[in-house]
């Protein structure tokens, strides 16, 4: 039977924040989401900024998010801090989300190298950093979905058949 997850979605922009241009990043994230069959409870654009990134992510999850997805800030520009948001607030990292990420996505362009997409357990949720393009957040969230529902009922401490 098919796990019922309930996401939150953050885009983490300065620019789409202050609303200097549109977040098309969310939209696309959240299209795929529905997509899967998941229901999107709640949404958010945030600034490039720590604090914010994470008092956004555990509001989702104490809201009920099961699986967090932020998209934006994972590469290496300055004010790119959505890994070391997610860092400062995660009881665990789950390496094997960046890895096959940025390992598929390279086979899609050389770019993709530059983004320290990750995922983590934050509080009770699976917390996903996804790139900001919306093509490419679309594209990492494909190549890691078949992991997400048994990684989801882990981290709201559901019981799971292994
Ligand atoms: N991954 C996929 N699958 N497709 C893409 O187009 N773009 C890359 C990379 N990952 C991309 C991708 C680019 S150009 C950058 S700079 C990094 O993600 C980081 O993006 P961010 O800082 O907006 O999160």
């Amino acid at each position: 039977m098919a796990v019922p997850i309930s996401v939150g979605i953050i885009t983490v922009s300065d620019r789409a924040s202050a609303g200097v241009y549109e977040d098309f990043g969310g939209p696309a994230v959240r299209k795929a989401s529905e997509e899967y069959g998941w229901t999107v409870l709640a949404e958010a654009v945030v600034p490039d900024d720590q604090p914010a990134i994470q008092q956004a992510i555990r509001s989702f999850s104490a809201q009920g998010c099961g699986l967090v997805l932020t998209t934006g800030g994972t590469g290496i520009a300055e004010r790119d801090v959505t890994p070391e948001a997610i860092r400062g607030i995660m009881r665990v990292e789950i390496p094997g989300y960046g890895e096959v990420m940025r390992a598929k996505s390279l086979e899609i362009t050389p770019n993709a190298i530059l983004s320290r997409c990750l995922a983590a357990i934050v509080d009770q949720s699976l917390v996903l950093a996804l790139p900001g393009k919306p093509q490419g957040a679309v594209e990492c969230l494909s190549f890691v979905v078949g992991a997400i529902p048994h990684s989801v009922k882990l981290a709201r401490k559901e019981p799971t058949s292994c």
